[in-house]
């Protein structure tokens, strides 16, 4: 039997519950916020004591965090990580402290891979493939002989935003056709991707061909700047974003966004029965990588109602 049917049947209420800390990110995108929820529903559901600490996308409320479920002396901690670097020292803490930890999303690049237990997440590089994939189809169907993009970055220095433009350079690099004219990081929000967003539109205006964004979010805050530059985002502009949020399936229902390249948020029952896993000491494996989609807007109309966020 699963813990989900364990704990419906009552028969893990009865033991000790699982104590579980766990760092989350913030509450910078709708991506975001559907991953707690999925977080916190699966936890109950599982009969898991949650310790939830919001950091606020910063790296120094991650580590108090990490510290604070160390000394709490919880029975596994899991986070996902707001950049990739400067883990080291909290994660050996927890290691002298016998307490595993699972990295759930974002990845961090300690040279040490045994800092951690296990990897639950996206691959952010093949999302940024996929992304770019799908601009080379694009580009071979225009009749422009050149196409200028700009890209909004997600957060510095987190694994999602290094990945995916990583992936996305990849798959363009070598077609005369695609040019990279401006990157910026707008955060994975939406105030940050429409206010950059503006920035690019002054300096390149109508030169601007594509936009590719690291998020679902700054793609929509674009969507505004753009409407608000009297072009016609979809159209004037071809937009590609990341995520496959609802938000995303709307603008292209409506014509302003063009493909959505889907990362799932959806990793909180995963997330419960590794838990249990590791916390019973069976092996799990080291990398369990999320399947996800890619979805153009020819699409849109007749998956959103399968949408889960
Ligand atoms: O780490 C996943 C990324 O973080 C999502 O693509 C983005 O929307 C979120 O903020």
């Amino acid at each position: 039997a699963t813990f989900a049917t364990l704990a419906a049947s009552g028969v893990a209420s009865a033991a000790k519950p699982l104590v579980m800390g766990f760092s989350q990110v913030g509450a910078e995108s709708e991506w975001r916020t559907a991953n707690t929820r999925s977080i916190k529903d699966a936890a109950r559901q599982a009969g898991v004591k949650l310790k939830f600490a919001d950091a606020q996308q910063k790296q120094e409320n991650q580590v108090k965090a990490i510290r604070s479920f160390i000394a709490q002396r919880v029975d596994v901690i899991a986070f996902s990580p707001v950049v990739e670097s400067g883990w080291e020292t909290v994660l050996r803490e927890a290691r002298n402290a016998k307490i595993p930890v699972i990295l759930t999303d974002r990845a961090v690049n300690t040279a040490d891979k045994t800092l951690y237990t296990t990897f639950i997440g996206s691959d952010f590089v093949e999302e940024g493939r996929r992304a770019g994939r799908w601009l080379v189809a694009h580009a071979a169907k225009t009749p422009e002989r050149k196409l200028n993009i700009v890209e909004l970055q997600g957060t510095v220095g987190s694994a999602p935003a290094l990945d995916r433009q990583k992936g996305f350079a990849e798959a363009i690099a070598g077609n005369a056709k695609l040019k990279i004219v401006r990157s910026q990081t707008g955060d994975f929000t939406r105030a940050k991707g429409k206010e950059v967003m503006e920035a690019f539109l002054k300096a390149h205006g109508k030169a601007i061909n594509v936009l590719y964004a690291h998020n679902d979010d700054m793609a929509i805050g674009a969507i505004q700047a753009i409407e608000e530059a009297g072009l016609k985002p979809g159209k004037d502009i071809v937009i590609i974003s990341i995520d496959g949020v609802k938000g995303a399936f709307e603008a292209m229902i409506a014509g302003k966004l063009n493909v959505t390249v889907e990362c799932s948020p959806l990793l909180g029952p995963q997330l419960m029965q590794v838990a249990r896993d590791v916390v019973a000491g069976k092996p799990v494996p080291k990398r369990i990588v999320t399947e996800e989609g890619v979805f153009p807007a020819e699409v849109a109309a007749k998956e959103y109602p399968n949408r889960k966020y």
